[in-house]
């Protein structure tokens, strides 16, 4: 039964202990659903790609996220572009979902052609009256975060995506992400509502039990313990590390590399943290050694000792290494399941069977997806229960997911209207269409 009533979705909004995980039907409603496509997905910067798929003028990469065609187009004039993915005309999707390499953007429908700026340049048979300036396709807000691309749908973006880009920027410059290459990709759906996908991505409750590949390079203490449940000899440990993050951190900054732990999470549209994290055993990469995986270093790096740059987003997480990079964005597909993909990107001049091998590259991160997987089909199979009360989170090893769910109800509740209204489409006077 649906529930899309706005006073059922702001009273299911409400309706969660803090502290607690979402009640049932916030992992499994339709209607909630459909408000968080709108408010969470369009109105809000998600992760959509990287700038280095789309390396020369005619570039073009093709995605559907919130029930929207997305098209991001290299133009000739080098810069990037997002459009929405279908024709002016009667809608049809222009681009295929994937990679493409065009001249234009021409329709397969009626052959409206679209020139890779995005302007309307053929139309047939449209009559003296029409005006193709009127029609050129519909623009997307697009940001490039040092190689990372965040698109916003909707107008009136969050103007503190200036606060990812500055702190990204940063960090990310060295390692010249707009100019490596996407070795791998893969794409999973998990059974699982999205949001328990990013619950589960926020703590590393888990990881000990059900990640042995990653727990190699992975210290777990960076996401909060409590000394309290340590043995004498983890207490120990939990302590050394923390000392050595201290002098890492110290270390990093003073040679021109900030480090130092940055969060954006409720109080801030745009949902960030980011901090370098130093791995474990060698510490050069999340492999099952902790060694490089690719011989070649991302950009003009010169260092292998630079830890992962950790970034987390409403729509994605990043792990960036010296190596390589391994970059994470959710797409939900229903309220029940969500797909992830995964690109692992390597330096532009590194070449396969030489500098790295796709079995070492990737083989930490897949198994990982594979268990995560795994565990959120079981979370969403009694957490969407209807006769499940939510447990409490720890507050010592997931208060990220407490961040993260006081976050997305301060989101959803900004965007619902005073009365409780979901917000309506209307036609503006320049043509386009807007939410009131
Ligand atoms: S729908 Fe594209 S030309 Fe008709
Ligand atoms: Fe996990």
């Amino acid at each position: 039964m649906r529930h899309d009533a706005p006073a059922s979705i702001r009273a299911l909004l409400g309706s969660r202990v803090p502290g607690h995980g979402f009640p049932p039907a916030v992992y499994a409603d339709p209607g909630l659903f459909d408000a968080e496509l709108e408010i969470i997905f369009r109105r809000h910067w998600i992760f959509v790609g990287l700038a280095c798929e789309l390396p020369q003028p005619g570039s073009a990469l093709a995605l559907d996220v919130a029930g929207v065609g997305l098209l991001i187009v290299r133009g000739a004039d080098g810069v990037l572009r997002g459009f929405v993915n279908a024709c002016r005309h009667r809608g049809a999707r222009l681009v295929a979902p994937g990679q493409a390499t065009l001249r234009r953007i021409l329709c397969p429908y009626h052959h409206w052609a679209y020139d890779l700026e995005g302007r309307l340049v053929a139309a047939r048979q449209m009559g003296a009256g029409f005006d193709p300036r009127a029609h050129g396709l519909t623009p997307v807000h697009l940001r490039d975060v040092a190689g990372l691309l965040y698109a916003h749908i909707r107008d009136d973006p969050p103007a503190d995506i200036d606060d990812l880009a500055d702190a990204m920027t940063a960090r990310l410059a060295p390692y010249r992400l707009d100019d490596a290459k996407v070795a791998h990709e893969e794409d999973v759906v998990e059974q699982a509502n999205w949001k328990l996908v990013i619950e589960n991505n926020r703590e590393c409750y888990h990881c000990a039990a059900s990640h042995p590949e990653l727990c190699a390079s992975f210290v777990t203490y960076d996401f909060g313990y409590d000394p309290a449940s340590l043995t004498a000899s983890q207490l120990a440990e939990a302590e050394r590390h923390e000392a050595r993050i201290a002098a890492a951190t110290q270390e990093w900054e003073a040679g021109g590399h900030p480090s130092a732990a940055i969060e954006h999470l409720t109080g801030h549209p745009t949902h960030f943290r980011t901090q370098r994290l130093l791995m474990a055993g060698d510490g050069e990469s999340q492999t099952r050694d902790g060694r490089a995986a690719c011989t070649l270093k991302l950009g003009r790096l010169t260092r292998s000792d630079l830890g992962d740059v950790h970034l987390w987003g409403h729509n994605c997480w990043h792990h960036v290494m010296a190596d390589h990079a391994v970059c994470f964005m959710i797409v939900p597909l229903s309220p029940t399941e969500t797909l992830l993909r995964t690109k692992w990107i390597v330096h532009r001049d590194a070449v396969e069977g030489r500098d790295y091998t796709l079995d070492r590259l990737t083989e930490v991160w897949k198994a990982t997806n594979r268990q995560d997987a795994a565990l959120v089909a079981l979370a969403q199979s009694g957490a969407a229960s209807p006769v499940h009360v939510p447990g409490p989170y720890s507050p010592h090893t997931e208060r990220q997911c407490e961040a993260f769910a006081a976050w997305y109800e301060q989101r959803m509740q900004a965007h619902l209207g005073a009365s409780g209204s979901t917000p309506r489409l209307v036609a503006r006077d320049d043509g386009r269409r807007a939410f009131a």
